[in-house]
């Protein structure tokens, strides 16, 4: 059964029959931001790279006819053509997307850059979110609606930086905080807001056993984001539904 606390269609009538994509849905944040989104109202999309590995929370999501999977790799263009294609073809619309796909470079050293790993760690994290975006605007715009979300961290904010851990993920997350701005500057005369949101250290494969957050606490603010009324914020960066330091 879906849970549709901390919101439901009764609330925020205007999500009835809105279409979300989102991506890196296979587990962690993803996987919750996609459930949390369903206990709204709202068909999602959920982009996994391997439809055979997550059998346990698609079982749980298929209970459901707002669950649709789409097979999506965000660094290839083909594979997100494709993608967002299928959902038009199926629901004719798309007025949510979250770029959640994410991967870091771990242990690496910033004085010993392994440009094979920048690569890919930009591929996906700031590449990836490009790719996206252009892919649905288009569909967004016909409606004059969307909503677009990019997962940031707190890692990525130059306010909070530091430190040198992690530091090609730091670098990708600073540059799709600048793809945020960027992106709802450009969009500013739509009904399209762009957001980007920290979800904090969450316990994720990503995160670690250690981190002090749930996903459920780590997806609410993407939630939020992604759920916007009209007029709501565009161009900012979020933390616990408040604005963070860039
Ligand atoms: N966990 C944290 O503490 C934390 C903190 C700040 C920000 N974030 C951000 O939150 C987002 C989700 O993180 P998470 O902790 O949930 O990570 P996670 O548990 O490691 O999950 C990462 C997700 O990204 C997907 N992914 C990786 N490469 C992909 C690609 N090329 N195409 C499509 N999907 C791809 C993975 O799919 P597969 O299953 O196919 O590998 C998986 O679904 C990321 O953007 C991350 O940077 C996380």
């Amino acid at each position: 059964m879906i849970d549709s606390s901390n919101g439901s269609l009764a609330d925020m009538p205007y999500l009835q029959n809105q279409v979300a994509i989102v991506t890196g849905a296979s587990r962690g944040i993803g996987r919750e931001i996609t459930h949390q989104l369903m206990a709204r109202g709202i068909f999602v999309c959920a982009g996994v790279r391997d439809p055979s590995i997550e059998r346990r929370a698609v079982e749980r999501h298929r209970a459901t006819d707002l669950y649709r999977e789409i097979n999506l790799d965000v660094t290839q263009l083909d594979s997100v053509h494709k993608a967002v294609q299928d959902v038009l073809s199926v629901f004719g619309r798309i007025d949510i997307l979250v770029n959640n796909a994410g991967v870091s470079d771990g242990e690496n050293d910033a004085l010993r850059l392994d440009l094979e790993v920048f690569k890919e760690v930009m591929d996906v994290n700031l590449l990836g979110a490009w790719r996206l975006s252009e892919a649905v605007i288009p569909a967004m715009t016909i409606n004059n609606y969307g909503r677009i979300v990019n997962m940031s961290s707190t890692l990525g904010s130059l306010h909070h930086m530091n430190r040198a851990t992690e530091p090609v993920y730091r670098i990708s997350k600073a540059a799709i905080n600048a793809l945020t701005r960027v992106f709802a500057a450009r969009l500013s005369d739509t009904g399209i807001l762009v957001n980007a949101a920290s979800p904090g250290w969450v316990r994720t494969d990503l995160g670690g056993p250690n981190a002090p957050r749930s996903v459920q606490q780590g997806a609410d603010t993407p939630v939020w984001l992604a759920t916007l009324p009209e007029g709501g914020p565009s161009g900012g960066l979020f933390y616990d539904r408040a604005p963070l330091e860039w």
